[in-house]
């Protein structure tokens, strides 16, 4: 065997150790402490790329006002399960603001992360009608929302939208929606793994859909204003964040301050509801709610029998945080732009040595650099590939556990990677091309 980066007879014994049986398939958290042992015993740093978690400071407003409020004595009260005032409020004005939407302040709920926003969400959307019992998620897409449905006991449909761009996306959904089984449409956008954006066509695509086939539209935003190619970050002045919202009242927006505000620690998200469907009356949800109103199922049925609301504390922060965006006193979105410069680097540097980005244009567009990319090298299958680079010290996950066609594909991550890791990931990656190509 070749002498690699990482010796490879310790990450040859240490996947053994793993008892993983395939590594290729191994779930985050199983790849997560795996590389921790490696790098345990070899002492050598890894190019960190598995976990999708944020690699910059929390928003500093938001921990001052957390500190406040638990100072003032918040905690020993519960909170109202639809969420203070305060935070409803500013998050009415950033959707405003920032998706030039008109969405009441009673429309938007502090969630637990959009992780409880989802699942609260599947319980109410995909229950409503008795006659359509299936979800159809655009996928590639974020695993965990596939756990919920199996938790729930809920169906789902997917496709992998990158063979069905633009025109073709109006085809294959009428293909799928006229079976009349689906109750809600589940994609993310920015897209977590492949950062694909879907183009205002196809977004206008799935909003007339929704309407044709009156079905709901849930629009994850949890990379919210993050495709850098046009610039959302002032408020009330366009261009805005691209949603569904623009074509249909029959939507329901999950933002997260993960991400935005690198926030994920706290956990906490606003599920912002379109009026018209939070008010909306489906008689089959009497079946498990006290009401059969969209919003009110949502909020004294779902999340009052989850959680019975979101942290007191993390509501106070979340608000503090939407105001001081909200009156432009804050440009959440250049603090974040940083995983864009990374993504940008990060990108070439794996081109340059021969591998290939799967995911690559939004319709004739080349797709943004973010907080994911996806990436292949000629000849290997994701899973192989995941293998061979652990022994050049670099780590990501195979796109198979997304949903996505690409077998090849690997989704890395930017936000753990500085500048000043770039030359190892460089010459790391420039072996790894020299023994492959020699083989
Ligand atoms: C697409 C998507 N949705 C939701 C989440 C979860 O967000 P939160 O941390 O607010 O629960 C993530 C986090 O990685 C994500 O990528």
């Amino acid at each position: 065997m070749k002498e690699t980066p990482i010796k490879n007879s310790i990450v040859a014994a240490k996947i053994a150790e793993s008892k993983v049986e395939n590594v290729g398939r191994a779930s985050i958290r199983e790849l997560v402490h795996l590389v921790f042992e490696i790098e345990k015993a070899t002492g050598e740093k890894f190019i960190r790329m598995e976990m999708g978690v944020p690699g910059l400071p929390s928003m500093q407003i938001g921990v001052d006002a957390e500190i406040k409020a638990l100072n003032s004595g918040i905690s020993s009260k519960y909170p109202m399960i639809d969420g203070i005032p305060e935070v409803k409020g500013e998050a009415s004005r950033f959707v405003k603001l920032f998706l030039d939407l008109d969405i009441p302040a009673s429309c938007c709920i502090p969630t637990v992360g959009s992780m409880q926003g989802s699942f609260a969400a599947f319980m109410v959307s995909c229950r409503k009608d008795k006659s359509k019992d299936t979800t159809l998620f655009l996928d590639p897409g974020f695993p965990v929302q596939k756990q919920q449905h199996h938790n729930l006991g809920l169906k789902y449909e997917t496709f992998d939208v990158y063979d069905y761009r633009g025109d073709k996306l109006k085809v294959k959904l009428e293909s799928i929606l006229n079976k009349g089984n689906i109750s809600t449409i589940v994609y993310s956008n920015p897209n977590n793994p492949s950062w694909i954006c879907f183009t205002e066509h196809e977004l206008k695509i799935i909003g007339e859909i929704s309407i044709k086939y009156d079905v709901t539209i849930l629009e994850d935003l949890a990379y919210f204003a993050m495709d850098f190619r046009n610039d959302c970050s002032q408020p009330g002045e366009p261009p805005y964040q691209p949603t569904v919202a623009k074509y249909t009242d029959n939507y329901l927006l999950l933002i997260s301050s993960s991400k935005i505000f690198s926030y994920a620690g706290q956990r906490i998200g606003v599920m912002a509801i379109g009026k018209e469907l939070f008010k909306r009356k489906f008689p089959d949800l009497t079946e498990y709610f006290s009401s059969s109103s969209f919003g009110h199922a949502v909020v004294y049925g779902a999340l009052y029998s989850l959680t019975s609301g979101t942290s007191h504390s993390a509501q106070f922060a979340l608000a503090a945080m939407l105001k001081a965006v909200n009156d432009g006193d804050h440009n959440f979105v250049e603090t974040v732009r940083e995983y864009g410069k990374r993504a940008a680097v990060m990108k070439k540097i794996f081109i340059d040595n021969g591998f290939n980005i799967v995911y690559d244009r939004d319709e004739d567009q080349l797709i943004a650099d973010g907080f994911y990319f996806t990436f292949a090298y000629p000849g290997m299958e994701s899973e192989e590939l995941l293998e061979a680079l652990l022994y050049y010290g670099i780590s990501a996950i195979s796109l198979n556990i997304t949903g996505s066609t690409r077998s090849e594909g690997l989704r890395a991550c930017v936000s753990l990677i500085h500048f000043d890791q770039f030359d190892v990931l460089r010459s790391r990656l420039q072996q790894f091309n020299l023994d492959h190509t020699e083989s």
